[in-house]
Protein backbone atom coordinates (compact mmCIF):
# COMPACT_ATOMS: atom_id res chain seq x y z
CA UNK A 1 0.00 0.00 0.00
CA UNK A 2 1.31 3.61 -0.50
CA UNK A 3 0.43 6.12 1.72
CA UNK A 4 0.55 9.98 1.70
CA UNK A 5 0.38 12.34 3.94
CA UNK A 6 0.57 15.86 3.29
CA UNK A 7 -2.05 17.25 6.68
CA UNK A 8 0.83 20.14 7.98
CA UNK A 9 4.34 20.93 7.39
CA UNK A 10 5.54 17.51 5.98
CA UNK A 11 5.09 16.01 2.71
CA UNK A 12 5.32 12.40 3.39
CA UNK A 13 4.99 9.26 1.24
CA UNK A 14 5.62 5.34 1.84
CA UNK A 15 5.46 1.74 0.79
CA UNK A 16 3.96 -0.58 3.79
CA UNK A 17 3.11 -4.19 3.47
CA UNK A 18 -0.22 -6.14 4.71
CA UNK A 19 2.51 -8.21 6.95
CA UNK A 20 3.80 -4.54 9.01
CA UNK A 21 6.67 -4.27 6.78
CA UNK A 22 8.33 -0.68 5.82
CA UNK A 23 9.55 -0.81 2.66
CA UNK A 24 9.90 2.82 2.19
CA UNK A 25 9.29 5.83 4.69
CA UNK A 26 10.11 9.25 2.63
CA UNK A 27 9.63 12.49 4.46
CA UNK A 28 10.32 15.90 3.18
CA UNK A 29 10.15 18.67 6.03
CA UNK A 30 9.10 22.39 4.60
CA UNK A 31 10.92 23.52 7.96
CA UNK A 32 12.93 26.06 6.03
CA UNK A 33 9.96 27.38 4.03
CA UNK A 34 8.35 28.54 7.58
CA UNK A 35 11.14 29.25 9.59
CA UNK A 36 10.94 33.08 9.08
CA UNK A 37 7.67 33.07 10.19
CA UNK A 38 8.14 31.67 13.59
CA UNK A 39 4.84 28.75 12.81
CA UNK A 40 3.41 27.10 9.68
CA UNK A 41 1.57 29.28 7.08
CA UNK A 42 -1.23 27.47 5.56
CA UNK A 43 -0.94 28.91 2.13
CA UNK A 44 3.44 28.97 1.87
CA UNK A 45 2.64 25.13 3.16
CA UNK A 46 0.10 23.87 0.01
CA UNK A 47 2.41 25.51 -1.95
CA UNK A 48 5.75 23.47 -0.88
CA UNK A 49 3.36 19.99 -0.48
CA UNK A 50 2.52 21.00 -3.94
CA UNK A 51 6.48 21.33 -5.34
CA UNK A 52 7.40 18.58 -3.33
CA UNK A 53 4.53 15.54 -3.86
CA UNK A 54 5.67 13.99 -6.97
CA UNK A 55 9.08 14.07 -6.12
CA UNK A 56 8.81 12.21 -2.76
CA UNK A 57 5.89 9.80 -4.06
CA UNK A 58 8.75 8.98 -6.80
CA UNK A 59 11.17 8.67 -3.92
CA UNK A 60 9.38 6.50 -1.93
CA UNK A 61 8.25 3.95 -4.88
CA UNK A 62 12.16 3.93 -6.18
CA UNK A 63 13.01 3.32 -2.18
CA UNK A 64 10.68 0.71 -1.86
CA UNK A 65 11.74 -1.87 -4.69
CA UNK A 66 8.64 -2.63 -5.98
CA UNK A 67 7.26 -1.27 -9.26
CA UNK A 68 3.50 0.57 -9.30
CA UNK A 69 1.33 -2.21 -10.24
CA UNK A 70 2.56 -4.41 -7.27
CA UNK A 71 0.70 -2.08 -5.02
CA UNK A 72 -2.72 -3.27 -3.86
CA UNK A 73 -3.89 0.52 -3.20
CA UNK A 74 -3.04 4.21 -2.52
CA UNK A 75 -4.23 5.48 0.93
CA UNK A 76 -3.73 9.15 1.82
CA UNK A 77 -4.48 11.76 4.37
CA UNK A 78 -8.08 13.10 3.97
CA UNK A 79 -7.82 15.49 7.25
CA UNK A 80 -7.80 16.54 9.50
CA UNK A 81 -5.21 19.53 8.60
CA UNK A 82 -4.35 22.61 6.98
CA UNK A 83 -6.88 22.14 3.62
CA UNK A 84 -4.56 23.35 1.53
CA UNK A 85 -2.23 20.81 2.02
CA UNK A 86 -4.54 17.70 2.71
CA UNK A 87 -5.68 18.73 -0.71
CA UNK A 88 -2.52 18.34 -2.53
CA UNK A 89 -2.08 14.64 -0.66
CA UNK A 90 -5.48 13.73 -1.72
CA UNK A 91 -5.57 14.74 -5.29
CA UNK A 92 -2.38 12.85 -5.68
CA UNK A 93 -3.51 9.73 -4.20
CA UNK A 94 -7.01 9.43 -6.01
CA UNK A 95 -4.88 10.32 -9.59
CA UNK A 96 -2.49 7.63 -8.71
CA UNK A 97 -4.95 4.96 -7.85
CA UNK A 98 -7.37 5.90 -11.22
CA UNK A 99 -4.26 5.48 -13.22
CA UNK A 100 -3.56 2.34 -11.95
CA UNK A 101 -6.77 1.34 -11.37
CA UNK A 102 -6.56 0.55 -7.44
CA UNK A 103 -8.76 0.72 -4.84
CA UNK A 104 -8.05 4.52 -3.20
CA UNK A 105 -8.92 4.94 0.62
CA UNK A 106 -9.05 8.48 2.36
CA UNK A 107 -7.44 8.11 5.82
CA UNK A 108 -8.22 10.36 8.89
CA UNK A 109 -4.81 11.47 9.92
CA UNK A 110 -5.37 10.94 13.22
CA UNK A 111 -6.59 7.28 13.05
CA UNK A 112 -3.33 7.02 11.50
CA UNK A 113 -1.39 8.42 14.67
CA UNK A 114 -4.02 5.50 16.32
CA UNK A 115 -3.09 3.21 15.01
CA UNK A 116 0.71 3.52 14.39
CA UNK A 117 1.30 1.10 17.47
CA UNK A 118 0.02 -1.82 15.26
CA UNK A 119 2.21 -1.34 12.73
CA UNK A 120 5.35 -0.79 14.90
CA UNK A 121 4.51 -3.40 17.92
CA UNK A 122 1.48 -5.28 16.10
CA UNK A 123 -0.62 -4.20 19.62
CA UNK A 124 -3.94 -5.92 20.18
CA UNK A 125 -7.39 -4.13 20.74
CA UNK A 126 -8.93 -2.88 23.05
CA UNK A 127 -5.63 -0.45 24.27
CA UNK A 128 -5.44 2.53 26.06
CA UNK A 129 -4.55 5.33 23.53
CA UNK A 130 -3.08 8.46 24.68
CA UNK A 131 -2.14 10.64 21.29
CA UNK A 132 -0.02 13.98 21.40
CA UNK A 133 0.67 15.81 18.52
CA UNK A 134 0.98 19.52 17.70
CA UNK A 135 -3.03 20.10 17.33
CA UNK A 136 -4.02 17.28 19.27
CA UNK A 137 -4.10 16.09 22.96
CA UNK A 138 -6.26 13.05 23.52
CA UNK A 139 -6.91 9.79 25.53
CA UNK A 140 -8.75 7.52 23.54
CA UNK A 141 -9.63 3.89 24.20
CA UNK A 142 -9.20 2.18 20.55
CA UNK A 143 -11.62 -0.84 20.54
CA UNK A 144 -11.20 -1.82 16.92
CA UNK A 145 -10.22 -0.32 13.66
CA UNK A 146 -12.52 2.65 13.01
CA UNK A 147 -13.90 2.22 17.04
CA UNK A 148 -12.02 4.96 19.13
CA UNK A 149 -13.69 6.34 22.78
CA UNK A 150 -12.94 9.76 23.16
CA UNK A 151 -12.06 10.19 27.22
CA UNK A 152 -10.34 13.33 27.08
CA UNK A 153 -9.32 15.81 25.36
CA UNK A 154 -7.60 19.81 25.85
CA UNK A 155 -9.43 22.25 26.68
CA UNK A 156 -7.01 24.62 25.58
CA UNK A 157 -3.70 24.37 24.14
CA UNK A 158 -2.44 20.86 22.57
CA UNK A 159 0.52 19.42 24.28
CA UNK A 160 3.02 19.81 21.25
CA UNK A 161 1.67 23.49 21.06
CA UNK A 162 3.29 24.18 24.71
CA UNK A 163 6.63 22.87 23.87
CA UNK A 164 6.14 25.10 20.74
CA UNK A 165 4.97 28.40 22.25
CA UNK A 166 7.45 27.67 25.12
CA UNK A 167 10.36 26.90 23.11
CA UNK A 168 9.31 30.36 20.74
CA UNK A 169 9.45 32.48 24.07
CA UNK A 170 12.76 30.58 24.74
CA UNK A 171 14.01 31.37 21.43
CA UNK A 172 14.40 28.08 20.08
CA UNK A 173 13.25 27.26 16.14
CA UNK A 174 10.31 25.36 15.62
CA UNK A 175 8.72 22.93 15.81
CA UNK A 176 9.63 23.67 19.78
CA UNK A 177 9.48 20.14 20.94
CA UNK A 178 12.24 18.48 19.74
CA UNK A 179 14.85 21.68 21.22
CA UNK A 180 12.99 21.45 24.43
CA UNK A 181 13.96 18.30 25.07
CA UNK A 182 17.64 18.85 23.55
CA UNK A 183 18.02 21.79 25.57
CA UNK A 184 16.45 19.96 28.67
CA UNK A 185 18.99 17.07 28.70
CA UNK A 186 21.43 19.60 29.16
CA UNK A 187 19.90 20.54 32.63
CA UNK A 188 22.93 18.89 35.05
CA UNK A 189 20.40 18.87 37.98
CA UNK A 190 16.15 17.91 37.09
CA UNK A 191 15.36 17.08 40.15
CA UNK A 192 16.45 21.20 41.16
CA UNK A 193 14.89 22.60 38.42
CA UNK A 194 11.58 21.09 39.38
CA UNK A 195 11.86 22.61 42.74
CA UNK A 196 13.29 25.73 41.45
CA UNK A 197 10.76 26.72 38.94
CA UNK A 198 7.74 25.04 41.19
CA UNK A 199 5.52 25.24 37.35
CA UNK A 200 1.71 24.42 37.99
CA UNK A 201 -0.14 21.20 37.89
CA UNK A 202 -2.90 21.85 35.53
CA UNK A 203 -6.32 20.63 36.91
CA UNK A 204 -4.66 18.65 39.58
CA UNK A 205 -7.70 16.48 41.46
CA UNK A 206 -9.91 17.61 38.73
CA UNK A 207 -13.04 15.31 37.48
CA UNK A 208 -12.10 13.33 34.04
CA UNK A 209 -9.57 12.83 31.68
CA UNK A 210 -9.51 16.79 30.17
CA UNK A 211 -5.92 18.28 29.64
CA UNK A 212 -5.26 22.26 30.11
CA UNK A 213 -1.83 23.59 28.96
CA UNK A 214 -2.23 27.00 28.74
CA UNK A 215 -1.59 27.50 32.12
CA UNK A 216 2.22 25.95 31.44
CA UNK A 217 2.79 28.24 28.85
CA UNK A 218 2.02 31.39 30.85
CA UNK A 219 4.04 30.40 33.56
CA UNK A 220 6.81 29.32 31.60
CA UNK A 221 6.75 33.09 30.21
CA UNK A 222 6.61 34.65 33.96
CA UNK A 223 9.60 32.66 34.75
CA UNK A 224 11.23 33.68 31.76
CA UNK A 225 10.73 37.38 32.65
CA UNK A 226 12.21 36.81 35.68
CA UNK A 227 14.79 35.21 34.62
CA UNK A 228 15.56 37.93 32.12
CA UNK A 229 18.29 40.19 32.20
CA UNK A 230 18.39 43.57 31.52
CA UNK A 231 19.97 43.33 27.98
CA UNK A 232 17.08 40.84 27.37
CA UNK A 233 18.89 37.64 27.25
CA UNK A 234 18.68 34.20 29.56
CA UNK A 235 21.60 32.15 30.77
CA UNK A 236 22.14 28.84 29.22
CA UNK A 237 21.89 26.57 32.06
CA UNK A 238 18.49 28.72 33.40
CA UNK A 239 16.92 28.13 29.90
CA UNK A 240 17.85 24.02 30.62
CA UNK A 241 16.69 24.26 33.83
CA UNK A 242 13.46 25.58 32.45
CA UNK A 243 13.21 23.57 29.61
CA UNK A 244 13.89 20.07 32.20
CA UNK A 245 11.00 21.87 34.52
CA UNK A 246 8.50 22.10 31.61
CA UNK A 247 9.18 18.90 30.31
CA UNK A 248 8.62 17.45 33.82
CA UNK A 249 5.60 19.42 34.37
CA UNK A 250 4.09 18.06 30.97
CA UNK A 251 4.81 14.40 31.23
CA UNK A 252 3.47 14.50 34.97
CA UNK A 253 0.13 16.44 33.78
CA UNK A 254 -0.12 13.80 30.78
CA UNK A 255 0.25 10.55 32.68
CA UNK A 256 -1.74 11.89 35.94
CA UNK A 257 -5.13 12.27 33.31
CA UNK A 258 -4.22 8.62 31.68
CA UNK A 259 -3.74 6.81 35.23
CA UNK A 260 -7.58 8.42 36.38
CA UNK A 261 -8.39 6.89 32.78
CA UNK A 262 -6.88 3.55 33.25
CA UNK A 263 -8.18 3.44 36.56
CA UNK A 264 -12.34 4.24 35.30
CA UNK A 265 -11.52 1.48 32.27
CA UNK A 266 -13.82 -1.27 32.93
CA UNK A 267 -12.09 -3.27 30.06
CA UNK A 268 -8.24 -3.88 31.20
CA UNK A 269 -6.34 -2.95 27.98
CA UNK A 270 -3.62 -5.14 26.56
CA UNK A 271 -1.42 -2.31 27.05
CA UNK A 272 -1.30 1.72 27.33
CA UNK A 273 0.11 3.21 24.10
CA UNK A 274 0.92 6.92 23.06
CA UNK A 275 1.45 8.47 19.51
CA UNK A 276 1.90 11.85 17.88
CA UNK A 277 5.13 14.06 18.11
CA UNK A 278 5.21 14.94 21.56
CA UNK A 279 5.40 10.57 22.14
CA UNK A 280 8.60 10.62 20.90
CA UNK A 281 9.48 12.93 24.06
CA UNK A 282 11.90 10.49 26.34
CA UNK A 283 10.55 11.81 29.72
CA UNK A 284 6.89 11.68 28.64
CA UNK A 285 7.64 8.26 27.07
CA UNK A 286 9.18 7.63 30.79
CA UNK A 287 6.38 8.81 32.81
CA UNK A 288 4.03 6.93 30.86
CA UNK A 289 6.17 3.91 31.48
CA UNK A 290 5.73 3.87 35.15
CA UNK A 291 2.18 4.72 34.93
CA UNK A 292 1.36 1.64 32.71
CA UNK A 293 3.80 -1.00 34.99
CA UNK A 294 1.32 0.44 38.11
CA UNK A 295 -1.40 -1.29 36.33
CA UNK A 296 0.85 -4.02 35.16
CA UNK A 297 0.07 -2.96 31.66
CA UNK A 298 2.68 -3.09 28.70
CA UNK A 299 4.07 0.28 27.56
CA UNK A 300 4.41 1.00 23.70
CA UNK A 301 5.22 3.98 21.90
CA UNK A 302 6.30 3.74 17.80
CA UNK A 303 9.90 5.04 17.19
CA UNK A 304 10.13 8.95 16.70
CA UNK A 305 10.09 8.75 13.24
CA UNK A 306 6.77 6.75 13.01
CA UNK A 307 5.46 9.34 16.03
CA UNK A 308 5.57 12.29 14.01
CA UNK A 309 3.67 12.58 10.94
CA UNK A 310 5.07 10.19 8.25
CA UNK A 311 3.33 8.61 5.18
CA UNK A 312 3.97 4.79 6.54
CA UNK A 313 1.48 5.16 9.04
CA UNK A 314 -1.25 6.60 6.76
CA UNK A 315 -0.27 3.61 4.51
CA UNK A 316 -0.83 1.26 7.02
CA UNK A 317 -4.14 2.63 8.71
CA UNK A 318 -5.12 2.14 4.63
CA UNK A 319 -4.19 -1.56 4.95
CA UNK A 320 -6.22 -2.12 8.52
CA UNK A 321 -9.62 -0.53 6.37
CA UNK A 322 -8.44 -2.86 3.25
CA UNK A 323 -8.22 -5.74 5.15
CA UNK A 324 -11.66 -5.49 6.11
CA UNK A 325 -13.18 -4.64 3.14
CA UNK A 326 -13.36 -0.84 3.29
CA UNK A 327 -12.54 1.55 0.06
CA UNK A 328 -13.43 5.07 -0.09
CA UNK A 329 -15.31 6.83 -3.13
CA UNK A 330 -13.19 9.01 -5.39
CA UNK A 331 -15.20 11.57 -4.07
CA UNK A 332 -14.40 11.73 -0.23
CA UNK A 333 -14.03 14.81 0.46
CA UNK A 334 -10.72 16.68 2.24
CA UNK A 335 -11.82 17.60 5.77
CA UNK A 336 -10.11 20.54 7.65
CA UNK A 337 -11.66 19.16 10.45
CA UNK A 338 -12.56 15.39 11.08
CA UNK A 339 -12.95 14.09 14.86
CA UNK A 340 -12.21 10.29 15.58
CA UNK A 341 -15.14 9.69 17.90
CA UNK A 342 -17.59 12.85 18.93
CA UNK A 343 -19.24 11.22 21.77
CA UNK A 344 -17.56 11.57 25.08
CA UNK A 345 -18.15 9.03 27.56
CA UNK A 346 -19.79 10.63 30.96
CA UNK A 347 -17.18 12.18 33.03
CA UNK A 348 -18.62 10.76 36.37
CA UNK A 349 -15.15 10.07 37.87
O1 LIG B 1 2.37 14.43 15.14
P1 LIG B 1 3.16 15.61 14.71
O2 LIG B 1 4.40 15.41 13.90
O3 LIG B 1 2.30 16.63 13.91
C1 LIG B 1 0.96 16.91 14.20
O4 LIG B 1 0.09 16.17 13.70
O5 LIG B 1 0.78 17.90 14.96
O6 LIG B 1 3.51 16.40 16.07
C2 LIG B 1 4.26 17.60 16.03
C3 LIG B 1 4.38 18.11 17.46
C4 LIG B 1 5.04 19.47 17.55
O7 LIG B 1 4.31 20.28 18.44
C5 LIG B 1 6.41 19.13 18.12
O8 LIG B 1 6.98 20.19 18.86
C6 LIG B 1 6.10 17.94 18.98
O9 LIG B 1 5.15 17.20 18.25
N1 LIG B 1 7.31 17.13 19.21
C7 LIG B 1 7.89 16.98 20.41
C8 LIG B 1 9.03 16.18 20.21
N2 LIG B 1 9.10 15.85 18.89
C9 LIG B 1 8.03 16.44 18.29
N3 LIG B 1 7.54 17.46 21.62
C10 LIG B 1 8.34 17.14 22.66
N4 LIG B 1 9.46 16.40 22.55
C11 LIG B 1 9.85 15.89 21.35
N5 LIG B 1 10.96 15.16 21.26
ZN1 LIG C 1 0.16 14.33 13.22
Amino acid sequence: MLGIETSCDETAAAVVTGDRKILSNVIFSQLADHAPHGGVVPEIAARAHLSAINRVVEEAMKQSGISWNELTGVAATAGPGLIGGVMVGLMTGKAIAAQLGKPFLGVNHLEGHALSPRLSHGVEFPYMLLLVSGGHSQILLAEAVGKYTLLGSTIDDAAGECFDKSAKLLGLPQPGGPHIEKLANTCINSADAVTRFDLPSPLAGRKGYDFSFSGLKTAVRERIDALMSAEGTIRQDDAAALACALQDAVAKHLSSRVKRALEACAQKPTALVAAGGVASNTAVRAALEATAKKFGLPFMAPPSALCTDNGAMIAWAGIEHFKLGKTSPMDIPARPRWPLDEKRLQQSV
